[in-house]
This record gives C-alpha cells, structure tokens and sequence, in this order.
C-alpha cells in the first residue's frame, strides 16, 4: 500500500508511540508535582497490542518509530518493547526520547534490542540548575550515559526547554560542550498545555534572540531536508555539535507535520494540540483486525487538520507533554 497523505498533501513516515505516562522526574513546566498514577486508569499497550498497532502503521507508511513517554525507561519491559518494534518489517529508524536516568545502566541493552537513535532532556549542564528543574539530582550519571552513547555511534540530541531567569542564558556553557561533543543540542520553547498557564506567562521565552546570537556568531542555517523533524538547524565548522530550535510558535510550524501519535493506552492523537484521543485499542486485541485497523487509521488522518493555531492565541489543550509523548 502507498503511503497515506492527508487533505494538506502531508505524509506520516513518523509515529510518536508513547509506552508509559508515569515518570520518575518532576520537570517544573511538565510534571512539578511528579507523576500520580490513576488508578481506575487502563494499563498501558501489551507488547501483543504495540506489535499489531506497529504493523497496522507501517502498511500506512510508517518507517521511523519514536518511543516516548512519560518516561520510557519506567516499564520494566522496555527492552521487550524495543525488539517487538525492531522485529516489525519496515520500521528502519527506532529512536526513543528518554530523560536519561537508566541509560548509563541499559545503554547496550536497548542498543541490542535495536535502538538506533537517542534524544535526551537535558536542561541545563549546570548541575544545580538542572536539579531545580527536574526535582533530581542526575546531571553527571546521565551526561555519563550521553558520552557511553556517543562512543557507541548511536545519534544523539539533547533537549532543552528554555526557561526565562532559569536556563535561558547559557548558551556559552553549550557552546564549551558543542565544541568536543558530537551531539545536537535543540533548544526547544516552552509549550502552554492546559495546566501550565501560570508558569507558561512566567516562563515562555522565544528563541528568536538566541537564533540572532547564533547567526551573530557564525553558525549557519541548514536547508530543510526531507522527512525534517521540527528543528531549524544551525551548525559552524568549529564545532562537532549541531543546534537544532524548535519553535512551535511560528506560524508555518505545522505546515511540515510528519507524525502521528499513540497515548500509552492506544488513543491515536493527529496532533499534540487541540483534539481528543481516538481509542485505537479495540482495533487491537486480534491478529485478524488488521485489515480493519488499517482502514480506521486511514480514515483518520483524513481528517488531520491544517494546525494547531496557537500563534493566534489559542491555547493547546493537552493536559501535559507526558501524557501525549510531546
Ligand atoms: P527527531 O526525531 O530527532 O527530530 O526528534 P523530535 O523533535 O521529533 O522528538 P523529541 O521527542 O526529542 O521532541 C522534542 C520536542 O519537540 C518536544 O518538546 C516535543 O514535544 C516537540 N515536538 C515534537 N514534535 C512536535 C510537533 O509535532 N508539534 C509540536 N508542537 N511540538 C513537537
Ligand atoms: N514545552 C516544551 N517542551 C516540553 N517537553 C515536555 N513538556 C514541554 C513543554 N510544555 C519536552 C521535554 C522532552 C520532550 C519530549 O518534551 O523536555 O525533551
Ligand atoms: Fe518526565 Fe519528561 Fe515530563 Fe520531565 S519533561 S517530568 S522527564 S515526562
């Protein structure tokens, strides 16, 4: 089957599975008050359920997976995970985004099991300030574990949300690291979601002024390339990282959307603003529903709209990034 394109004329090569909406940080902009689980909630996608909804995208197109969160390292069964969607022909890429604390510990493990990409938050590269952040204390074990990837070969970005008066002027500590380390770094706005307001007005800083620092400084932009995340991509011949910006806030952010996502439970979401879940589960539980699964997907990313508006005002509805993946 060709890959499915939606009204606008946009494919989905990329589906963003998250496999578990618990995490063990408490991120001030995510979860500041850590995880509490519901406990009348469904339990995640078995292994079984992520295989056939695996299967069921990629006869739509789907070549890149990204497994995400919460955080994925919380299932116990993550490696499991990972060889189920390795085994799945025609999933190529296999990324996950993690906040790195098990992956010093398991690095070779997800490797083995056929991880071959890695994104990781990282705040700040100031111990103290990353430990305000994210309610924890883990900057040298997890940076160690960025370095173990690195020297493995495994591609690897670091995520940082920038935080007005928080971690918004430390581009020279980047810069030190960027200069030796072969990782991209993305600097990434901060995203209203529904329970974030306070801290959103707080906190939100563009990242224009940053991208004029950079330009100021010789860095040069990248051409978009096919199949591009949501990064503008900046790199300078004196430095082996690259830096990636992501902003969510430009108007034509959505016009290049790639990605489709699936909650922990199996709601499909078309975009991470403004829409409810479409409960994909029931779709699941057999081997002999794939046709049928096949034909739902379809017909949902038919109705993917253009975007999510939010230069214009409007707030995006999402409870928090981890309970969608981000
Ligand atoms: P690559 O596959 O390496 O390009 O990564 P990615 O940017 O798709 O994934 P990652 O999980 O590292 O996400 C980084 C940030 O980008 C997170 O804050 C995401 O919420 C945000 N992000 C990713 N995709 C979208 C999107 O479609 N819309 C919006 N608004 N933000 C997104
Ligand atoms: N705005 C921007 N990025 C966010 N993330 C989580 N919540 C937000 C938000 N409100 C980021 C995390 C992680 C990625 C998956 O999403 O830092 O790197
Ligand atoms: Fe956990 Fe990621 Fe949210 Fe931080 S941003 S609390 S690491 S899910």
């Amino acid at each position: 089957m060709s890959p499915l394109a939606d009204r606008y004329g946009r494919r989905f090569p990329y589906l963003r599975l998250s496999v578990i909406p618990a995490c063990n940080f408490r991120c001030t902009y995510c979860l500041p008050h850590g995880y509490h689980a519901d406990p009348h909630a469904a339990g995640p996608l078995s292994l079984a359920e992520i295989a056939r909804l695996l299967r069921g995208f990629t006869e739509l197109g789907m070549h890149k997976l990204r497994i995400t969160g919460g955080e994925p390292s919380v299932r116990h069964d993550l490696a499991g995970i990972l060889r189920t969607a390795a085994a799945v022909p025609g999933i190529t890429k296999l990324a996950m985004t993690t906040n790195g604390t098990l992956l010093s510990r398991h690095l070779r493990e997800w490797m083995d099991a056929g991880l071959n990409a890695i994104n990781v938050s990282v705040d700040s590269l100031d111990r103290a300030v990353f430990a305000r952040i994210t309610g924890h204390d883990r900057l040298p074990d997890i940076l160690r574990g960025v370095d173990m990837a690195l020297a493995a070969g495994l591609p690897v970005k670091l995520n940082a949300v920038l935080l007005r008066d928080v971690n918004d002027a430390q581009l020279p500590a980047w810069l030190d690291y960027l200069r030796e380390h072969h990782a991209g770094v993305r600097f990434i706005e901060l995203m209203q979601t529904g329970d974030n307001l306070p801290f959103f007005r707080d906190h939100h800083v563009r990242a224009e002024s940053l991208e004029t620092q950079l330009q100021a400084s010789g860095w040069q932009l990248l051409p978009r390339v096919a199949d591009a995340g949501p990064a503008r991509e900046y790199r300078h011949p004196d430095y082996a990282g690259r830096i990636g910006i992501i902003a969510p806030y430009s108007q034509d952010f959505c016009a290049g959307c790639n990605r489709l996502r699936v909650t922990a439970t199996g709601d499909l979401r078309l975009c991470l603003f403004g829409e409810f879940g479409i409960p994909l589960r029931p779709l699941l539980q057999a081997d002999e529903q794939r046709d049928e699964l096949v034909r739902a997907l379809g017909g949902q990313i038919g109705r993917k709209e253009q975007g999510h508006f939010l230069h214009d005002g409007r707030t995006g509805i999402t409870p928090h990034l981890a309970s969608t993946g981000g």
